[in-house]
């Protein structure tokens, strides 16, 4: 039993007797009476097998041909849940308009070990449509593998200062969602900033300066490409992009960067929270700067999935 399961762990003092309950991330196993096996969804998510499982055994009890394994599915299976899904959404989509960026807590991707990438790719539908461009694949690994300090943020440990997604880039996603599977044990919080506020306050010949399409960045070596036109930082309808550590810029232009990075960085409005594992974060790259703080923590695992939705 034990080598048809091997990465599956034993539930320890469970109470359904004459049972043995085997568990991963998303699934639970039960033993039956017979030595076929079948698949039966259940929804057993967050932790609430115990009515389910006990449906289960009291079945196979009942068909002694009938299933070895009963396998109860998480909660992406369940109808219930499903309609959770949408009232999820409906909220995501109206913060997300509010507030520019969103929250999903216990999202079920993830245990911090295994995850699911199903419900990462479910979930990321739910706000467009994703998109490998860099690097080649749409599920985005953010964890430190790369230790120059000129390698882009998402390979590397360290800070990363305020920013939008794929600035260096002539049409940056609208979106991204990034979804935690470990956060660090030393820092990595992420940060957020609206753009209004970012912009407002301050000097005019800087904000002056932001506006003009004079601003051009090198793509990261990582995902690579040519440099793109200059383009402006700050548009007349809300939307910015920005990124201060790979500009193409002149020494004049580079110190106005420099006090913009200061002001953003410093800016009593930048929210500021640790991504717990299992939850996700969706942003608009738009009317949102983001950040993190310090790490070194080389187990932090963050997926980033960049979203296209026009
Ligand atoms: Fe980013």
């Amino acid at each position: 039993m034990t080598a048809s399961l091997p990465n599956f762990q034993q539930v320890p003092h469970h109470p359904i007797p004459t049972s043995l309950i085997w568990r991963n991330n998303r699934q639970i196993y039960i033993t039956g009476p017979s030595a076929a096996w079948s698949r039966t969804k259940f929804c057993t998510w967050p932790a609430r097998p115990l009515s389910s499982a006990e449906r289960v055994v009291a079945q196979a009890k009942r068909h002694p041909h009938g299933p070895l394994w009963a396998v109860l599915s998480g909660r992406h299976d369940c109808p219930r849940h499903k309609d959770h899904g949408k009232a999820t959404m409906t909220s995501v989509l109206e913060t997300l308009t509010n507030q520019g960026w969103a929250l999903i807590h216990n999202a079920g991707f993830t245990d911090g070990s295994d995850v699911d990438y199903r419900v990462v790719e479910r979930i990321a539908s739910r706000y467009g449509t994703a998109s490998d461009r860099d690097g080649g694949q749409a599920i985005w690994p953010v964890t430190p593998r790369k230790s120059g300090s000129t390698d882009t943020f998402s390979v590397r440990a360290g800070e990363a200062r305020f920013h939008t997604d794929a600035a260096y880039r002539a049409e940056p996603e609208q979106r991204f969602a990034l979804f935690c599977v470990r956060p660090a044990e030393d820092g990595g919080a992420s940060r957020v900033l609206q753009a209004r506020k970012a912009l407002s306050g301050l000097p005019a010949e800087m904000s002056a300066l932001l506006r003009k399409p004079v601003w051009r960045w090198i793509p990261p070596a990582t995902f690579g490409g040519e440099p793109d036109i200059p383009r402006p930082v700050s548009r007349e309808d809300g939307r910015i992009r920005w990124r201060v550590d790979n500009l193409d810029v002149d020494s004049s232009l580079r110190s106005v960067a420099t006090d913009f990075d200061e002001h953003l960085d410093s800016h009593p409005d930048a929210g500021e929270f640790v991504l717990g594992t299992d939850s996700v974060l969706i942003c608009d790259n738009e009317r949102v700067l983001h950040g993190r703080t310090w790490f070194s923590d080389p187990r932090r695992l963050i997926l980033r999935v960049r979203l296209v939705i026009r």
